[in-house]
């Protein structure tokens, strides 16, 4: 493991896309993990500046999500298919149809979670997987004590998840109780993690 301590977040950025855009130009059907949440907005901005630069391409690039939440419509603004639209696919050359975030709508959700691991394995495993941190140190929506033998499943979000998130609905009762996440297997099979952490806050995780 490599820690890169920046002086700011726009360095962070920098330094987490530099790695991102290097593996593109090496591969350019690489398989991407990525992540939503606020911290990785600044890398996926850099991405986007250097494909309307033709510095790369996605139109090869294969993209795997972590989460979605349970229940949720697509076009909700808290919805992550309506995140990675906003921040990242909307802006670049990317095929959709090469896009994957958990299917949070599914009526069979244990059924989509197979499908998303051997969606996962089709691919062989993830070339560069981006990350961010909770506080407590969850990825995706795995928490500290999961299992690191875990595939994709469905995690009850707790009380503490739930009250920390209602920022961001307009109520606690519209705040999903369940999300959809990959699990911490495909996650540490990808050959490369890029973890970016911003702020005192995220310092002890
Ligand atoms: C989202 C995700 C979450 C976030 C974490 C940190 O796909 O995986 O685990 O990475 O909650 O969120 P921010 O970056 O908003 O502090």
């Amino acid at each position: 493991m490599k820690l890169v301590v920046c002086k700011n977040y726009d360095e962070m950025s920098d330094k987490a896309a530099r790695i991102i855009k290097a593996g593109m130009i090496l591969k350019n059907d690489i398989v991407l993990g990525l992540a939503t949440g606020s911290t990785p907005v600044g890398v996926y901005k850099k991405l986007i500046e250097a494909n309307k630069e033709g510095k790369i391409s996605f139109k090869n690039v294969r993209t795997v999500n972590l989460d979605e939440y349970v229940g949720i419509s697509y076009n909700h603004d808290q919805s992550y298919h309506k995140f990675m639209d906003d921040n990242l696919f909307d802006y670049v050359d990317i095929d959709k149809k090469n896009t994957h975030v958990p299917d949070g709508r599914a009526t069979d959700l244990n059924r989509a979670c197979k499908e998303y691991d051997e969606m996962i394995e089709s691919y062989g495993s993830i070339d560069i997987q981006v990350l961010g941190i909770g506080q407590n140190g969850h990825i995706g929506f795995n928490e500290p004590q999961s299992t690191f033998s875990l595939g994709t499943h469905i995690v009850d979000l707790t009380e503490n998840t739930r009250e920390a998130n209602k920022r961001f609905f307009n109520n606690i009762d519209e705040v999903p109780t369940k999300a959809i996440t990959m699990g911490t297997k495909h996650i540490m099979q990808a050959k490369v993690i890029v973890l970016v952490a911003n702020g005192k806050n995220k310092a002890r995780a």
